[in-house]
């Protein structure tokens, strides 16, 4: 199986930036702990960011009709904005869970919408650095079901 691990803008300076909110795990030690983790489970993965809306959206786009099972995104304020990166998730046809450093319902009324989550699987928001592990495990979960492994 293989997970492609996507990531928006800001989430390079992890570690740095609002650690009050988003602790000080770097993005780096988050793809270091999910290649662990989905290493125990037997699973590949894949692992992105970008800070510019298109080229999420030619990411997602190369996903399709390849080898790619399942998607974990954080992308960041275009979760909350992003109909170009909903619709490329939604061609693509792949599974994918949507997950959040911060309670995304817990902040700012504008951050409190996604225009992801109702085509998701489902949504891990709040655990910090956890909720990328919960959501691979969540994904990796469902997938499993679904194919009867
Ligand atoms: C975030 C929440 C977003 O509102 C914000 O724009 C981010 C990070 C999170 O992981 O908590 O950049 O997606």
């Amino acid at each position: 199986m293989h997970i492609a691990v996507l990531n928006g803008p800001n989430l390079n300076l992890l570690g740095e930036r609002e650690p009050e909110l988003y602790g000080r795990t770097t993005l780096a030690e988050i793809e270091a702990r999910t290649r662990e983790r989905a290493r125990q489970l037997g699973v590949e993965v894949s692992w992105t960011q970008s800070n510019h809306e298109g080229e999420l959206v030619d990411a997602i786009q190369r996903l399709g009709g390849g080898e790619v099972h399942g998607i974990v995104i954080n992308a960041a304020a275009f979760t909350h904005t992003s109909l170009a990166v909903r619709d490329a998730l939604l061609a693509v046809r792949i599974p994918f869970v949507e997950v959040h450093l911060s309670n995304i319902f817990a902040r700012e009324p504008e951050r409190r919408r996604s225009v992801l989550a109702d085509a998701a699987v489902g949504l891990v928001s709040g655990f910090g650095a956890e909720s990328y592990r919960l959501g691979l495990e969540g994904l990796v979960g469902h997938l499993q079901a679904r194919h009867g492994a």
